[in-house]
């Protein structure tokens, strides 16, 4: 009896077609929000409202939320891979949308939320289209909350670029992202035009000297000795004396100051190339936190009595910082200014406790667990960002150096800036006194 023709063998991958058409799908949504959270933080330095400033930090953190839970669905999944390397394309099309360190903010906003994002979200229908709904259910929930953020992303952003004329820098990154086909190549591919310039061949971006606070009043430090010049008195903070209520506006002060540390924790991002996705992941968790401390003291301050357009703004911290490199930034930041910063909040703390204030008291605890958390992600990624850039020495060694280099450079880049405002209408230790009714 002949026998049947033989048929070859099938090979382990055919047989998972299906599984591994849509792992691939998701690898390329995981590589575009990873990168998402490399590249989107460039922009909260550049603008000047902290309202868009809190607003992009919340997005970050909840693109690097998407990420994760695309890497974790993706790494039940056979062929997702195992390394968090961002593609080529993926990545020149997102070092593109930084834009230059001169651009209007604005526009570059509008290329990120008006081409790139709603590119996100065709990304995740057409996943939900193609993919079956019982059979890779796991995936399909998550991106169905995915589309309802990315929506909402986009509602939250309107109000900012409204009457923002991008049209020119959109259709050059539009360009570049229909040469791709869309984030998962779903669309007709329209190859680049042969004179097609990437502006990132001919000016690489760095970050600007400076961060912007437009509309608000500006000076070099809000901290001081003085009560007639600035608004938060060292002494007065630990000082028995000081009457509680200042205590309390002080330290809105002092946190919704913590703008300073959203705008230089920012730069790190872009600056860490190499980085790890957990590394950002963790970085972007810093970035939203330090955003909900400075909307602590920016939403409270005005139910006090504070007019927020008479409290200065201050930039040593960035104006120094940004001279540094990205490891010697973090190293400072975790190391130095919040590892230090708990014995005096204690004491604040325990000040504000007396005005049986329960949402200050809430809001400062809250912001004691968020720091403590704060330097343990130093402990954990500050030598792996050293090894990054070459740095060997001890950890202890090089904070103290770092410290060192700190203080030299805050004698050429610190003080620069003059007040915006005359003694006479800037909040100062004696307004806040004044304010609190004594
Ligand atoms: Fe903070
Ligand atoms: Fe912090």
């Amino acid at each position: 009896m002949p026998t049947a023709p033989s048929r070859p063998a099938p090979s382990a991958s055919s047989r998972m077609a299906a599984v591994n058409e849509m792992t691939r799908l998701l690898r390329l949504l995981f590589e575009v929000e990873r990168d998402l959270v490399r590249t989107l933080p460039t922009l909260v330095y550049r603008v000047g409202e902290p309202e868009l400033k809190y607003l992009l930090c919340q997005h970050v953190w909840e693109s690097a939320g998407h990420a994760r839970f695309l890497r974790e669905r993706g790494r039940e999944l056979t062929t997702f891979g195992t390394t968090d390397a961002v593609r080529e394309p993926i990545r020149r099309l997102f070092t593109e949308a930084v834009g230059a360190a001169t651009a209007d903010p604005l526009v570059i906003a509008a290329g990120f939320y008006e081409v790139l994002k709603p590119a996100l979200l065709a990304a995740y229908r057409h996943y939900l289209e193609v993919t079956d709904p019982l059979a890779d259910w796991p995936s399909k929930k998550l991106v169905e909350d995915f589309v309802a953020d990315e929506e909402r992303h986009l509602r939250e952003i309107a109000p900012h670029l409204a009457g923002v004329d991008a049209r020119e820098w959109k259709l050059h990154l539009t360009q570049a992202l229909d040469d791709l086909g869309g984030w998962l190549g779903q669309e007709t591919r329209l190859p680049l035009a042969a004179g097609y310039v990437w502006q990132q061949d001919l000016t690489p971006y760095t970050h600007p000297a400076t961060c912007n606070r437009a509309p608000y009043p500006v000076c070099s430090s809000v901290f001081g000795l003085d009560p007639r010049e600035d608004p938060i008195v060292r002494p007065w903070l630990t000082d028995p004396q000081t009457d509680a209520r200042v205590i309390r506006l002080m330290v809105y002060v002092w946190l919704m100051m913590e703008m300073d540390a959203i705008d230089y924790l920012a730069t790190v991002f872009y600056d860490t190339p190499a980085a790890p996705f957990d590394l950002h992941h963790d970085l972007a968790r810093h970035l939203w936190d330090e955003s909900r401390h400075s909307q602590f003291g920016f939403r409270q301050l005005p139910k006090l009595g504070v007019d927020l357009k008479t409290v200065e703004h201050s930039l040593d911290l960035y104006h120094i910082l940004v001279q540094m490199p990205p490891h010697e930034r973090y190293a400072m930041m975790t190391m130095e200014f919040e590892a230090n910063s708990f014995p005096t909040k204690a004491t604040v703390m325990d000040r504000v406790r007396e005005l049986n204030d329960f949402e200050a008291d809430t809001l400062l605890a809250f912001d004691r667990n968020d720091e403590q958390n704060h330097v343990r992600y130093g402990h954990r990624w500050l030598p792996e960002m050293m090894a990054m850039f070459g740095e060997e020495r001890p950890t202890e060694e090089f904070v103290a150096a770092t410290r060192e280099k700190f203080n030299r450079l805050a004698g050429l880049y610190g003080g620069r800036t003059p007040h915006s405002l005359p003694r006479e209408q800037r909040l100062t230790g004696d307004k806040l006194r004044r304010i609190a009714g004594i």
